[in-house]
């Protein structure tokens, strides 16, 4: 069973509904259903991009479905959570590529550019679609590592994460081509 996770703004509201109800038809598909429940235009939809994004993230759920008016803002924000890969996927060949190219755990879609009726043929690809992994995979890796892979230590036989944002940061210069000797002594031990 695949748990997906579903958000939308006001601009995403009609769609939202073709979304729900093909992911409802579908019986590998277990939705988790983030919102907006009106179609206010109280919402902003950073706010339901980060639920979407950390349900992802968390593992809470294996893939995310956001919608807002061009499926461009929700990406950017989503984007912005750590293992979230999201894009607009407004046709059926960009989701098909999504997933065979870019491992996509979010796709996100425009309520004012995709019609109701293309809702199926573009979840449906991109749910069916899996990673081609290989050389795709050494690029997502990449993507992986430019957000600060975690750096892990051994302290008395455990495994330890240190993924504070500023030892991620320093982690971060620390790996750089262009860091001098000198620079690298400071920082680890400032790390340390
Ligand atoms: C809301 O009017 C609209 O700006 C939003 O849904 C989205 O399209 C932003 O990218």
């Amino acid at each position: 069973m695949m748990k997906v996770a579903v958000g939308c703004d006001h601009a995403g509201f009609v769609l939202r509904r073709a979304v729900l109800d093909f992911l409802d038809g579908r019986e590998d598909v277990e939705v988790l259903d983030c919102g907006s429940f009106t179609e206010d235009k109280g919402d902003d939809y950073p706010d339901i991009a980060l639920k979407v994004a950390h349900a992802v993230a968390s593992g809470e759920a294996d893939r995310g479905v956001l919608i807002c008016g061009t499926g461009i803002g929700v990406a950017i924000t989503a984007n912005k959570v750590r293992g979230i890969r999201a894009m607009a996927c407004n046709d059926v060949d960009l989701a098909r590529m999504s997933r065979a190219h870019n491992d996509l755990n979010v796709i996100t879609l425009g309520g004012r550019v995709v019609r109701p009726e293309q809702v199926p043929e573009i979840l449906g690809v991109w749910l069916d679609t899996p990673f081609e992994g290989g050389r795709h995979l050494q690029r997502v890796n990449k993507i992986s590592q430019a957000e600060g892979a975690a750096l892990c230590s051994q302290v008395n036989g455990r495994t330890v994460i240190f993924n504070h944002p500023l030892v991620q940061h320093k982690v971060g210069i620390l790996r750089s081509r262009d860091t001098g000797a000198r620079q690298f002594r400071e920082l680890v031990q400032e790390i340390a």
